[in-house]
């Protein structure tokens, strides 16, 4: 079987997350890494963290047959790469991605897209022209549960959606990253830009864009200058109720939570700690059999997925679109805006 050839840019969190999924991948394989740490580019890896699943990093990566990089440039510049997937902190993610577009390689992006409207756009344009494929790792449309709610909100099966809360609560990541960027606001843009963008996503995901979107939120719980935990809600105007709350403050230890629940007319689709179920007004609770053969997480569902496209040379748009993206972006960055001025933004 000929494999997908992946450069990995930025071998933190994501990075190595990516990494041990490419690896349970019969179809692909990480030949390239770049990172700006000496460490990382040995395959150290034991000070990585992250706030929800990852791997074990205490062992060293085994990088035969990876060619290890300093600047993106260069492993954007190896022929042997099909897809570069960039894995750095936000505010360095246009650069790259415009850069990987531009030399003809297929790009899968970690969310959020980037760290504000005027790089959204160079990065719209750019994927825009490309004849290449782009995906942005809004891993939460490809999470089973998620996927699942979605597509059994969209058949009609649950009826009219009446009110809809979203949830997302980490313990503090405070310490977790490189030189601790997500604890620079300026940087990470707060759980708001880095953590609450998934539920702003499965806002636009399940229900579409709303008519205005109203926040509050606290600011510099733990970070210097971000939006700590964020409480918006979307307004479509016909008299829903839409809800999402995310935070990263919660004392280290905390369980991460990530939870929704759905009330509609004929059933509620709840996720909680007990796990994803559907309770009918009629009838008994379902426990329903989710599709997992590519993997338990949105991340195994959105890399194997993108690594087909490309193998088999077909748009990727089964979990979101330039548009769709673009979209939850304005939604964030409204979001933002709402915070600030304490008022309802028109999208
Ligand atoms: N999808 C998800 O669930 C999820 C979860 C966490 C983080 N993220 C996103 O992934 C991205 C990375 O976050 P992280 O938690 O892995 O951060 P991290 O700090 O753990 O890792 C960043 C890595 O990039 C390297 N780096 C920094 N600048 C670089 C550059 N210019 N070129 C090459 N390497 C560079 C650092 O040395 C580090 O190894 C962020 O955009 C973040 O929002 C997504």
């Amino acid at each position: 079987m000929k494999k997908v050839k992946v450069g990995i840019v930025g071998l933190g969190f994501m990075g190595t997350t990516h990494w041990g999924v490419y690896k349970g991948l019969k179809n692909a394989q990480v030949v390239a890494l770049a990172d700006v740490d000496a460490k990382k580019r040995r395959g150290d890896v034991s000070a990585v963290v992250g706030n929800i699943g990852g791997g074990d990093n205490s062992k060293p990566l085994d990088l035969t047959g990876v060619t290890v990089y300093e600047d993106a440039r260069a492993l954007i510049g190896n022929a042997d790469v099909d897809i570069v997937d960039i894995c750095v902190p936000t505010p360095d993610h246009a650069d790259i991605v415009c850069a990987a577009l531009a030399a003809g390689k297929h790009v899968f992006c970690e969310k959020p897209l980037c760290r504000d409207a005027t790089q959204m756009k160079r990065i719209v344009a750019a994927a825009k022209k490309a004849k290449t494929f782009f995906n942005v790792g809004l891993c939460v449309r490809a999470w089973p549960e998620y996927r699942h709610a979605c597509e059994y909100f969209k058949s009609g099966k649950a009826g009219k959606m009446k009110s809809a809360t979203f949830k997302r609560i980490s313990p503090s990541v405070d310490g977790n990253a490189w030189q601790n960027w997500f604890m620079d606001g300026a940087r990470s843009g707060g759980a708001l830009l880095d953590l609450h963008v998934h539920d702003a996503d499965e806002v636009n995901y399940f229900f579409g864009m709303p008519k205005s979107v109203t926040a509050v939120g606290a600011t510099g719980i733990v970070s210097k200058g971000g939006v700590d935990h964020v409480v918006a809600t979307y307004d479509y105007g016909d008299g829903t109720l839409v809800m999402a709350e995310g935070g990263w403050a919660a004392a280290k230890g905390t369980p991460f939570e990530m939870s929704f629940t759905i009330v509609c007319e004929k059933a509620t689709l709840k996720l909680d700690a007990s796990g994803y179920h559907i309770y009918p007004v009629k009838g008994k609770p379902v426990t329903p059999k989710l599709d997992v053969k590519a993997g338990p997480t949105g991340w195994h569902q959105e890399l194997a997925y993108f690594v087909n496209c490309v193998a088999r040379g077909v748009k990727p748009e089964k979990y979101q679109t330039l548009a769709s993206v673009e979209d939850t972006m304005k939604l964030v960055f409204a979001e933002e805006r709402s915070v600030k001025t304490h008022k309802p933004v028109r999208i």
